[in-house]
């Protein structure tokens, strides 16, 4: 059934999957209560791996606790680490990275994503892609700080050499300026028949 289009992170996990090969590796750069994990561990498959990175030792523990009743804890790799880190921990090349940004629902709302981190993160992120792989972000300007981390993503998406990266956003134009917004960044592939037709537009 469909999920309907009222749902940020449902958007994002729909547009990075489409990048996802069964038996392929993914990461979850934000694992947080463990929903965007345990989606990409299904996606991936009995034969996939994902890596789960969070700062808080607490949200990997909920994340493994949701993953483990779900039994496919197996294929996740938890790491207790900050995701600038991903390029270092994580072996490339990887299909798809999911950043939900923001700050714990139900935990300290001072762990939360920051602008500095989060663009060294998906500096990292763009290591890591294969050629065709997708990063998505679910990035919210709500709280303090989302607003400068937002501009910060915006800035060097938009960047981003169209040769190389084709950069997709989605925002909610019928619902408050604070809403959640949806950018979805993918690898040029090797060989590529969209790209030409893309640059001609
Ligand atoms: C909105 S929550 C993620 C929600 C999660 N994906 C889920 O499905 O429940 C954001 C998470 O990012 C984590 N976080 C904040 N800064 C981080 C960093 N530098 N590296 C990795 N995780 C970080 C927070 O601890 C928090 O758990």
């Amino acid at each position: 059934m469909s999920k309907g289009l009222g749902s940020a992170v449902h958007l994002a996990q729909l547009l990075i999957s489409e990048s996802v090969r069964s038996g392929g590796t993914v990461v979850d750069a934000t694992a947080g209560n463990g929903n965007d994990t345990l989606f990409l561990a299904r996606l991936v498959g009995s034969e996939g791996n994902v890596y789960a990175i969070d700062i808080q030792e607490m949200a990997l523990q909920k994340t493994r606790a949701l993953l483990e009743g779900a039994g496919v804890a197996g294929r996740v790799t938890f790491l207790h680490a900050s995701h600038e880190e991903m390029d270092k921990l994580v072996p490339g090349p990887v299909d798809a990275i999911l950043f939900n940004l923001g700050y714990l629902p139900g935990g300290d709302h001072s762990l939360v994503t920051r602008a500095g981190t989060t663009i060294r993160a998906l500096q990292s992120a763009l290591k890591l892609l294969r050629p065709g792989g997708r990063v998505g972000l679910v990035i919210y300007t709500g709280h303090p700080g989302g607003r400068e981390e937002y501009d910060h993503v915006e800035g060097l998406a938009s960047a981003l050499d169209g040769s190389l990266y084709r950069v997709i956003k989605i925002h909610f134009l019928n619902r408050a300026a604070h809403a959640p917004v949806v950018i979805v960044i993918e690898k040029a592939g090797v060989f590529d028949e969209s790209q030409e037709a893309a640059q001609n537009h």
